[in-house]
């Protein structure tokens, strides 16, 4: 594997008033990869991400991007970084073609008008390059954030919630341009509160709670961890206990004998579950209900950060 493009040792980071927002994150990012950053209200993502970009100065521990540290070498961080922020403030009176050019300007780049129309259509913003920003929508106005962010060609892209607040339609349309970009060799990290978001885009996933960084995996490893699913099945009658012939699955007896609980892993290729009902039918238990429910974000988290897995 080569050098990591972006490495972030030992990050802390305590606020004035006494939230602890990092406690010491260590992450290496890939060349070329979509990592997602995925946490709860909070959690520290959108501090990390600060950090790294320069705006928010760190309590302890350095980041190297592309082996060089980003303090002493701020400059040249900044020309790798492109970062759309969480809160989106726009000059309102400036069209998006100035904009996104004079955001180019800014970083030194040459002008270079072919490169700006390019990532304007790429953004279906060619139509609106000359709306003031302020006549944009909310969607539209992040999409005009991810091309100023894109303005200076940055080798990282940072999006922090990119789809908060945007549409179904446009979600989709805004994964198809990241893995666009990606195509193109830009390093993307974005964080966000969807599962479904993390599981259609990233590489890898990083699961972050309270400022510590709880499980960093490939993403297709995470997911297969995160996929457990509950099937509870309402009996007629109340059970006393588990009856042994049901020792094979990995069941429990809930509310007073009334519920029984059958954990599974939904991507594995038996789930048990026609078994384990022949079984109950077998044994003349009778149910009124059935349900089943996948383990939620909020769980998963609970059971990442007390299970201790890694
Ligand atoms: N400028 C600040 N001053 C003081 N505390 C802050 C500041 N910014 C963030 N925090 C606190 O640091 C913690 C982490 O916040 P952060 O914004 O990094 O979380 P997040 O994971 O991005 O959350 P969200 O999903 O809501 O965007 C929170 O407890 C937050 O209240
Ligand atoms: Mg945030």
């Amino acid at each position: 594997m080569s050098d990591p493009i972006l490495s972030i040792r030992g990050l802390r980071k305590t606020y004035g008033t006494g939230v602890d927002a990092l406690r010491s994150v260590d992450l290496d990012i890939q060349r070329g990869e979509i990592f997602a950053l995925l946490g709860p209200n909070g959690a520290g993502k959108t501090t990390l991400i600060n950090i790294v970009c320069g705006i928010v100065t760190p309590s302890a521990g350095e980041v190297l991007v592309d082996g060089r540290n980003w303090q002493s070498e701020f400059r040249h961080a900044r020309e790798q970084i492109g970062l759309v922020p969480q809160e989106l403030t726009t000059e309102a009176f400036e069209s998006v073609w100035n904009t996104v050019s004079f955001s180019r300007g800014l970083f030194g780049r040459p002008r270079n008008e072919a490169y700006i129309e390019d990532i304007l259509k790429r953004l279906s913003l060619w139509d609106k390059r000359k709306s003031e920003m302020r006549f944009l929508s909310g969607g539209m106005k992040r999409r005009a954030m991810i091309a100023k962010a894109l303005s200076h060609e940055p080798a990282i892209l940072f999006l922090d919630e990119p789809t908060a607040g945007v549409d179904v339609e446009l979600r989709r349309d805004m994964w198809d341009l990241v893995r666009k970009l990606r195509a193109d060799g830009t390093t993307i990290i974005l964080t966000t509160h969807y599962i479904e978001e993390a599981e259609e885009m990233a590489d890898r996933v990083g699961v972050i709670s309270k400022g510590a960084l709880i499980a960093v995996d490939e993403k297709r490893d995470l997911m297969a961890k995160m996929g457990r699913k509950t099937l509870d099945i309402v009996l007629a009658e109340p059970l006393g206990a588990v009856p042994a012939e049901l020792s094979e699955w990995k069941v429990e007896l809930e509310n007073d004998g009334h519920l029984l609980r059958y954990q599974f892993d939904s991507h594995a290729e038996r789930t048990g579950i026609a078994s384990l009902m022949r079984r109950l039918t077998d044994l003349g238990i009778a149910y009124k209900d059935l349900s089943t429910h996948q383990s939620s974000l909020e769980e998963i988290f609970v059971e990442l950060v007390h299970g201790g897995a890694q």
